[in-house]
């Protein structure tokens, strides 16, 4: 089995909580946040699939913009340009999980490089890790919006393997989604799927390699890898 020379974070909902926006859209919407931003994330998602399979290819701010205004319209809320903006912003803004910046700093202390493969767009990314203080830990930021299509288009893995100089089985690729583990499992990145709410994995004809409860658990799993390798 090759050695792990990199780790690739997907960085929505599985270093950062997308989740951190309930308040806002509770502030703007007294105790309807959670099932604003629970829609809100899953048409985001269906909007970047469906935007890649037309072609028609959107900055990730647009598709989340579009999605805002149709949870808002599904769900009869008046969204007006103030508090349109103010939402999208907060999605510029989201906190890392908890466990994360201690975890981040144990891997780059075990001397893998860490990078970002997302669906954001570079500006999105740039605010969301700059935000949160952790840019000192990757070494690579890289955004979708340089090839032109969303995840889980296999180019967009292709691409992270061009940028980081490595072939797939040399990076272990960790994501919270279960269809992104799935799209880069099938690409060929050793995969490990953070499954912090007892989710139920994808039907998609791939299987992570590890399954972790926290990115905090990553360590001992590229230790017991390394282990495993000599
Ligand atoms: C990402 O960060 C959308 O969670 C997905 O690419």
């Amino acid at each position: 089995m090759p050695a792990t020379k990199a780790i690739v974070f997907d960085l929505y909902g599985t270093l950062y909580d997308v989740h951190s926006v309930v308040q806002h859209c509770d502030a703007s919407y007294p105790g309807r946040g959670r099932e604003i931003s629970v829609m809100w994330r899953q048409k985001q998602l269906e909007y970047t699939w469906l935007r890649s399979l037309m072609g028609q290819y959107i900055s990730f701010e647009q598709a989340t913009r579009d999605a805002l205004v149709y949870t808002c319209n599904h769900l009869k809320l008046d969204l007006d340009e103030a508090i349109c903006t103010a939402l999208c912003g907060a999605y510029l803004n989201l906190s890392p999980y908890p466990e994360v910046p201690a975890a981040l700093k144990r891997l780059r202390d075990m001397g893998l490089p860490l990078a970002i493969l997302s669906n954001g767009s570079v500006f999105s990314i740039n605010s969301v890790v700059q935000g949160s203080g952790l840019q000192e830990h990757f070494t690579q930021l890289l955004s979708v919006e340089q090839v032109g299509v969303f995840k889980p288009d296999p180019r967009v893995y292709a691409f992270a393997c061009r940028e980081q100089a490595l072939p797939a089985s040399q990076i272990l690729f960790v994501s919270s989604n279960a269809w992104d583990a799935s799209g880069a499992r099938h690409f060929g990145f050793d995969v490990c799927w953070v499954n912090r709410h007892g989710n139920t994995f994808d039907e998609l004809g791939a299987t992570p390699r590890a399954v972790v409860a926290g990115v905090d658990e990553i360590p001992a799993l590229i230790g017991a890898m390394q282990a495993a390798q000599q």
